[in-house]
């Protein structure tokens, strides 16, 4: 068979689809060992596994370097890329949303501009173009909630899992953009050279997934 190589999303969404390749006898010991690696390839030699950091998985799919990626829905959105996306994996599941301090719901649908802070400019951007608000997007990098808070934004747009970053923030979801999870994509060119071998792969983890619920 074509040997398939796989970009995972370090971390734990690199662990839950290592569990589930598991599932279907595809193995490697020596990702599960205490180690550095960042390339790996199964006990059976058919696959390669790299560990990437999450943003990048859309651009090593899209290059090609990686048949199959295992990623975030938000990571997908963001990210833009041109990649197909085959399967909702159903685990990492959290929404995307517009929060803030409850004061600022009339701000919202009042028409006047908003301040948004944001680790995801596209996804924000997008989502108040949609829904006819101008907007004020202040890119960072993580503890969005920090925006509100201390002044810098009237609102963020974020993940919310749990809900608890928000609870003891004291910030709530004023509007929700969408449901997120991790996704599976493919390159387009895999999908046609190695399609035999990405099907039936994909096939056996959406019936593996269905089997687990
Ligand atoms: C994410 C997200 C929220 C939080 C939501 O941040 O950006 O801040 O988790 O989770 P909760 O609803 O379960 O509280 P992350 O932990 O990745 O850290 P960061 O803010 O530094 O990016």
């Amino acid at each position: 068979m074509n040997q398939i190589t796989f970009a995972l999303a370090k971390g734990r969404l690199a662990k839950k689809a290592m569990e589930v390749l598991k599932g279907l006898g595809i193995t490697c010991r020596e990702m599960e060992t205490e180690t550095r690696k960042l390339l790996f390839t199964s006990d059976d030699g058919n696959y390669r596994f790299f560990l990437a950091k999450t943003s990048d998985v859309p651009t090593y799919v899209d290059y090609g370097v990686a048949d199959i990626g295992i990623v975030g829905k938000d990571t997908i959105l963001e990210e833009n890329r041109s990649v197909y996306e085959v399967l909702d994996l159903g685990f990492g599941k959290c929404m995307m949303a517009v929060a803030g301090e409850p004061c600022k719901k009339e701000l919202l649908q009042s028409g006047k501009p908003i301040r948004v802070a944001t680790k995801y400019p596209l996804i924000a951007k997008r989502y108040f173009e949609q829904t006819q608000r101008s907007v004020e997007i202040i890119k960072l990098h993580g503890s969005v909630e920090l925006g509100p808070i201390v002044g810098l934004s009237d609102v963020i747009v974020d993940i919310v899992e749990s809900g608890k970053t928000l609870k003891e923030n004291g910030l709530v979801v004023h509007e929700v953009i969408e449901p997120l999870s991790a996704r599976c994509i493919v390159n387009s060119a895999s999908l046609k050279v190695k399609h035999e071998e990405i099907h039936t792969l994909i096939k056996q983890m959406g019936i593996r997934l269905g089997e687990q619920k």
